[in-house]
């Protein structure tokens, strides 16, 4: 009942949010990447969409339908990400960055394809750091916006989401487990822990449509006296 629900608690905020994984090309046929379907992305856009927000959703490659009433940017790299989403920072009054952002780019991807013959030899490629988007934005956060990270973890959630949370500067983590079944990527359903600069708030498990309520609600409450 609660999804069906249309409050318009978001109604006029302009929120950005980023989605799905990043591709950093090795050559023109190849790239590394990793698991992220989007689908998180996507329900928190929805859900914002549903209760009023303007929505910009920048996203990396996903074999998903762009949402309904929202502007959808599409990126491939982390450095279009980043380039796309700092021009975007200054209008925003909230930024989701729920996209699995990659930490590391081949640092000289060949500009043609790396042919087997071409040597006897495996390719080495040398990798340089990305830049960290979240941190970056936490960074030039202008007054009256919120800042809602993720964090990607396989072990010790709370002790790590936690570090992360201060690390950069966020305003709220989203902690997710994303390992082991029907959890994290690729999958439609989450378990997730929320902690803000004072602590753990609370967790939210179920659909990701579900989550993103949750979610919400959470940001909603921390955004009362930011949002007057
Ligand atoms: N993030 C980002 N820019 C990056 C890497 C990550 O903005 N270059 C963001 C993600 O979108 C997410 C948060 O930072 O909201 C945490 O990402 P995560 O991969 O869990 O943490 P990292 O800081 O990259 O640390 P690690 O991968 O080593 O756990
Ligand atoms: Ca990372």
């Amino acid at each position: 009942a609660k999804l069906l629900d249309k409050r318009n608690d978001f109604s006029g905020r302009k929120v950005l949010v980023t989605a799905g994984p990043t591709r950093e090309p090795l050559d023109p046929v190849r790239y590394v990447s990793n698991h992220s379907s989007g689908k998180m992305g996507w329900s928190l856009a929805n859900a914002l969409y549903q209760r009023g927000a303007e929505v910009t959703l920048v996203s990396g490659p996903v074999h998903l339908d762009p949402p309904y009433g929202i502007t959808k940017i599409s990126v491939e790299t982390a450095d279009q990400m980043y380039s796309t989403v700092t021009q975007l920072q200054a209008n925003q009054d909230l930024i989701i960055m729920a996209a699995a952002v990659a930490d590391f780019s081949p640092a000289n991807p060949y500009s043609i394809k790396w042919k087997k013959t071409q040597d006897i030899t495996v390719p080495e490629f040398q990798f340089t750091t990305n830049q960290d988007i979240l941190a970056h934005l936490c960074q030039h956060r202008p007054s009256g916006q919120y800042i809602v990270g993720f964090a990607a973890e396989t072990c010790d959630v709370s002790r790590n989401a936690q570090a992360k949370l201060k690390r950069k500067g966020a305003d709220m983590i989203v902690a997710n487990l994303v390992a082991g079944k029907n959890k994290g990527f690729t999958v439609d359903t989450n378990r997730v822990e929320l902690f803000t600069p004072q602590g753990r708030l609370t967790e939210s498990a179920g659909t990701k449509d579900q989550v993103a309520h949750d979610i919400l609600d959470q940001v909603v409450q921390q955004c009362q006296d930011l949002w007057i």
